[in-house]
């Protein structure tokens, strides 16, 4: 079958061309932007199911055959083989980095981890009981203003330094929030630790004695980093990108992804995975939760299955499922959660309902019974999230503020509200 280069639009008699563009992977899209001149008509694709926002270089996912691609380099040997900064390296760049171009990249992110001091007081004008993914979404879109009279957005090389500052100053930021809620002092980051470790060093490390890390705990972070780096066009990155396109301060724009990825139906669904959980209690209960699932009625949906895109399985789930039993194996945690866990994944692999609406276990599935096992109270799984997802979110803010396609992100509507009405003086209603 030849390759099909354009549709017709028969509207109103009138035949509308449309071209249809091909990307390197994946399904051909049809190109509307003529439509409302030709034909009057707008499309309407609530949620974005249908509907490409952008050209991206940068992620590619195919829901149906569970493929995910960073840069083209499938998710299962870049957990098998490379590390979160590396892909960080990768998303960013396009390219793997050799050992100098990593170890210069390294040493950039290492020494921007800081945070200016000022912070302190901006943190401390929290409540103590503020939710870290509140406080997260204040103190990044504080970067703005240590980061605003001399940024230019037009300036490649500025660009790539608030992106390198954005990726190292997260974790810092994210511990100091935990640090902040529990009542122990700040922890400075630490140049002689790699990323990860340094990250839970600035979460974990008591002032009086020094901290013993099982480098398991290390390599699962790490992982689940790598596992939650980008995950091309959804809600949070779209949101960076809507606020990027504006011309906005890229740290504001990130700050807004980081709001957008606290709801449940999105980052918060870690989060909801453990409540919910935790709320079955007991194995003997999963019955009546999958019964309570597929009642309309009730409102309940089991957290961390589905997925928008993925329809058959996520890949990131696959490859977590195994780290889960590694890591409670190897760090000697007895958690009848997953015992929970894998009796809702096999009840709910086996129901004619989640067959039919193709719901399988999310990323999120597992994640939380992982950071549970780390010792990562459950307030802050949506920020673990929401680290590993930096590197995404300025991957696509970088490759946006280059992209000549580039205009202000501006959706259409269907108007459903009143005619035009004249104004009834307040006595006269
Ligand atoms: N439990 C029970 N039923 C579900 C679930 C679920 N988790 N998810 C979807 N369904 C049902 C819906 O009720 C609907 O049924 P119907 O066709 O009879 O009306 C059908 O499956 C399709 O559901 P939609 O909401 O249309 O699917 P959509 O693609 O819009 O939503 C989403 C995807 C938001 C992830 C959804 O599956 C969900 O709410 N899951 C639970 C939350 C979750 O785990 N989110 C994490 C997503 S992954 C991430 O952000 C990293």
């Amino acid at each position: 079958m030849s390759e099909l280069t354009h549709v017709t639009l028969n509207a109103a008699g009138k035949a509308v061309d449309l071209p249809v563009l091909h990307p390197t992977l994946g399904q051909p899209c049809i190109e509307i932007a003529r439509l409302p001149k030709e034909t009057g008509c707008f499309t309407y694709d609530p949620g974005f199911g249908a509907t490409a926002s952008c050209k991206s270089a940068i992620t590619y996912i195919d829901g149906d055959a569970g493929v995910l691609l960073y840069r083209g380099y499938p998710i299962e040997q870049l957990a098998e083989h490379s590390s979160f900064l590396e892909v960080a390296y990768l998303l960013m760049n396009g390219e793997l980095p050799t050992r100098e171009q990593f170890a210069r990249f390294e040493h950039e992110v290492t020494h921007h981890s800081m945070m200016h001091e000022a912070f302190r007081t901006f943190l401390y004008g929290f409540r103590h009981d503020a939710h870290p993914m509140a406080m997260l979404t204040g103190m990044l879109g504080s970067l703005a203003s240590f980061y605003h009279n001399d940024l230019n957005i037009e300036d490649p090389e500025q660009r790539r330094l608030a992106a390198i500052r954005l990726i190292a100053k997260v974790p810092t930021i994210a511990a100091a929030c935990h640090r902040y809620s529990i009542g122990w002092p700040i922890r400075y980051p630490r140049n002689n630790l790699e990323y990860t470790t340094r990250f839970l060093h600035m979460m974990k490390e008591v002032p009086s004695e020094p901290l013993e890390l099982n480098p398991v705990a290390a390599k699962a972070m790490d992982l689940l980093f790598i596992l939650h780096a980008d995950h091309e066009q959804n809600a949070s990155t779209s949101t960076v990108r809507l606020v990027g396109s504006t011309g906005a301060n890229p740290y504001v724009s990130v700050a807004a992804g980081v709001a957008a990825l606290w709801g449940p139906a999105h980052g918060g669904a870690n989060e909801a995975v453990l409540k919910m959980l935790e709320e079955i209690g007991r194995p003997e209960n999963v019955g009546s939760a999958v019964a309570r699932a597929k009642d309309k009625e009730s409102g309940f949906r089991l957290m961390g299955f589905g997925h928008r895109v993925y329809k058959n399985f996520d890949p990131r789930a696959k490859i977590i499922r195994e780290m889960c039993h590694k890591v409670l194996a190897e760090l000697g945690v007895d958690d009848p959660l997953l015992e929970v866990a894998m009796r809702l994944e096999e009840a709910a692999l086996k129901d004619e309902y989640f067959i039919q609406r193709k719901l399988y276990p999310n990323v999120d599935f597992y994640s939380g019974i992982i950071y549970k096992a780390l010792g990562i109270p459950t307030e802050m799984f949506t920020v673990m999230f929401a680290i590993a997802r930096t590197a995404g979110w300025v991957s696509h803010w970088l490759e946006q503020q280059e992209d000549p396609e580039n205009r202000i992100g501006r959706p259409r509507q269907i108007y459903t509200g009143a005619g035009r009405r004249d104004f009834v003086p307040m006595p006269q209603r």
